[in-house]
């Protein structure tokens, strides 16, 4: 079931986001989630964080949750009986569905927008997955979307498990205040976020952008989205395919690069556009 997002049904049928995961190592995932807004979220109830060990879900002496491939080849492959029990007896518990999530390198890539579409589902139940992979009938039979963090390989699910709750846990209504919102609203908006500075105004010789500390809210509202888009451009002109431009923007954009142009072709050389804060104002 989806989340609604009406207040009356906020009022009438709230129940915290729940979060089951199944690793062999749960210390790592109990650790990773008791700290800063996580652990804010889950005393706050709006975030129900579960992990169970799955060698609680093995019935031999070993405790045993890998065996070897069939046919020839080195490496393990995590064993199908566990984790089926395991998502059964969670099923069984929180007396829904769930949707179930293995953490795998040759997952879709996890980005802003799957801890988006994540964060409207009432119970989500990962899969922490290690050795060589799991066996084939777990992706077949029981798991509803499969997530890497990124093209590299790490020992375990659990970390990437734990970026995955973090991203989403943000989004959950209620987690964050509203100041610590508006970075998520920047991203959003599909750009990087403008330069940051606090006191002092002076740094060993550094000073902050003049326009930072004129008081004339418009020009520095004016000057953080001119940063936001160059700093974009600069890092990651792909995001710029893909996010909300406005006509104005646009403008900047274009003369973003003709600065850039005429900067390589005075000095033969390429020139971050991300040198000079302090242009225009
Ligand atoms: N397990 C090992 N590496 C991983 C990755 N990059 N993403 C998700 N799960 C993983």
């Amino acid at each position: 079931m989806k989340r609604q997002k009406s207040a009356l049904h906020f009022t009438l049928f709230f129940r915290p986001m729940r979060i089951d995961v199944i690793t062999i190592f749960p210390e790592v995932i109990e650790a990773g989630t008791d700290y800063s807004i996580i652990k804010r979220a889950k005393d706050k109830c709006v975030l129900d964080v579960k992990v169970h060990n799955l060698r609680d879900y093995t019935h031999d002496r070993h405790k045993s949750t890998d065996d070897e491939p069939f046919g020839p080849g080195a490496g393990m492959v995590m064993k199908p009986e566990p984790l089926f029990e395991a998502v059964e007896a969670i099923r069984s518990t929180a007396g829904d569905e769930g949707k179930v999530l293995l953490m795998t390198p040759q997952g879709e890539p996890f980005s802003q927008q799957v801890a988006r579409e994540l964060s409207r589902e009432d119970h989500l139940i990962v899969i922490c997955g290690h050795y060589e992979g799991v066996d084939e009938r777990v992706r077949e039979h029981l798991v509803d979307r499969e997530i890497s963090i990124g093209d590299y390989v790490l020992t375990g699910g659990e970390l990437p498990a734990l970026v995955v709750i973090d991203a989403v846990a943000r989004l959950v209504p209620g987690t964050l205040g509203k100041d610590e919102s508006s970075v998520e609203e920047s991203f959003t908006e599909g750009l990087l976020e403008y330069p940051h500075y606090t006191r002092p105004a002076e740094f060993r010789g550094w000073r902050v952008p003049e326009v930072l500390i004129s008081g004339h809210h418009a020009k520095i509202a004016e000057w953080r989205r001119k940063m936001s888009l160059k700093r974009t451009l600069e890092r990651r002109p792909d995001l710029l395919e893909r996010a909300r431009l406005t006509d104005q923007d646009r403008k900047i954009l274009l003369d973003l690069l003709s600065e850039k142009e005429a900067q390589s072709k005075n000095t033969g050389t390429h020139n971050s556009v991300e040198e000079d804060n302090n242009a225009d104002y």
